[in-house]
């Protein structure tokens, strides 16, 4: 049968780099109407809905902020309270959402659940995270690096611990734009095989050198960014005890910081957990940007609803 698939960001390889560009330089605008509390009318008459299987308050929250400022309106659907839960399947959820929305952000386990809803909504569908990728963190985060280094192009970009969802969309961006990117991984929990291809294809074109490697000293070393995410993802919390021992040493710490450039910055796309992927004083102290880094969802969240619902 015939159905229309609109145009929806469950990749961050769904975007090209001229796209990103575009998407971030309005971010950067939509961030002085923001934070000036203009008032905006890009999204007026638009509903956007959150359908989300897992906890979230950066995500949410910005997303739904974001629509609000910008002039339109947001609906909250936690998954456990929808007919899903109860069986119904995700290609029907998708179409009846689909015809009262304008847009859906969707957090799920099975990333198959945000390909299914992008092709049963007829409404862009933007992946807000899933088990294989998080473009949207990329997307803000790229606008933190830009106001933090004046430029995404050549910059050593380091993420250390588990190859999981943010290492695989930070591949796939590394890529696109042209930042180098070293991921220091444990054996055993290294990043999505058909992603890190695809990545590496990219890069060949792009320019940008991309290598996984296990030790996080070797990878910190010209470090201009050094990134890291939990241990443990929502969803895996059975496999807690493995992963506190396999990812020992995988800590982002003062003299992890020292291998790096004098001026490297610090980035975690929260929850953080002191004391294991990052230490307390690394979080707190200068070379951290985390807190901008968060702020700048809702602007990064501004600027992906406008692009996709414009
Ligand atoms: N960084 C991020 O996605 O945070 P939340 O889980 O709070 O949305
Ligand atoms: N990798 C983490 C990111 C949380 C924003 C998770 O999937 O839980």
């Amino acid at each position: 049968s015939f159905y229309f698939m609109a145009k929806s960001l469950l990749s961050v390889a769904d975007l090209s780099k001229d796209e990103i560009n575009e998407i971030l330089d309005r971010a950067k605008e939509l961030k002085k109407s923001i934070k000036s509390r203009q008032e905006l009318n890009i999204l007026k008459n638009k509903v956007v809905g959150l359908l989300f299987e897992k906890p979230s308050t950066r995500t949410r929250t910005s997303f739904e902020v974001a629509a609000l400022r910008l002039g339109g309106s947001a609906v909250y659907l936690s998954a456990n309270e929808l007919q899903l839960s109860r069986g119904e399947p995700i290609k029907d959820t998708a179409r009846i959402l689909g015809s009262f929305l304008d847009a859906i952000v969707a957090r799920v386990y099975s990333h198959n659940t945000v390909v299914e809803l992008a092709k049963y909504a007829n409404v862009p569908v933007i992946n807000g995270l899933s088990d294989l990728e998080h473009p949207t963190q990329i997307l803000s985060d790229m606008l933190t690096i830009i106001e933090a280094k004046g430029k995404l192009e050549g910059l050593n970009f380091v993420f250390i611990g588990d190859g999981n969802n943010m290492c695989n969309s930070w591949l796939l961006g590394s890529a696109i734009v042209g930042m180098n990117m070293t991921a220091a991984i444990p054996k055993g929990y290294y990043p999505d095989q058909k992603i890190l291809d695809k990545a590496l294809e990219i890069a060949k074109k792009t320019g940008s050198k991309i290598k996984i490697v296990n030790d996080p000293k070797e990878a910190a070393k010209d470090a201009d960014i050094l990134y890291t995410d939990v241990w443990v993802s929502m969803g895996q919390e059975k496999e807690t005890e493995k992963r506190m021992k396999d990812f020992q040493g995988y800590q982002i710490n003062k003299e992890l910081l020292r291998l790096a450039k004098k001026d490297v910055v610090v980035m975690h796309c929260l929850p953080a957990h002191r004391g294991l992927e990052i230490t307390d004083d690394v979080i707190e102290g200068e070379q951290s940007i985390v807190w901008v880094q968060a702020e700048n969802k809702l602007y990064g969240a501004a600027a992906v609803l406008e692009y996709y619902l414009k």
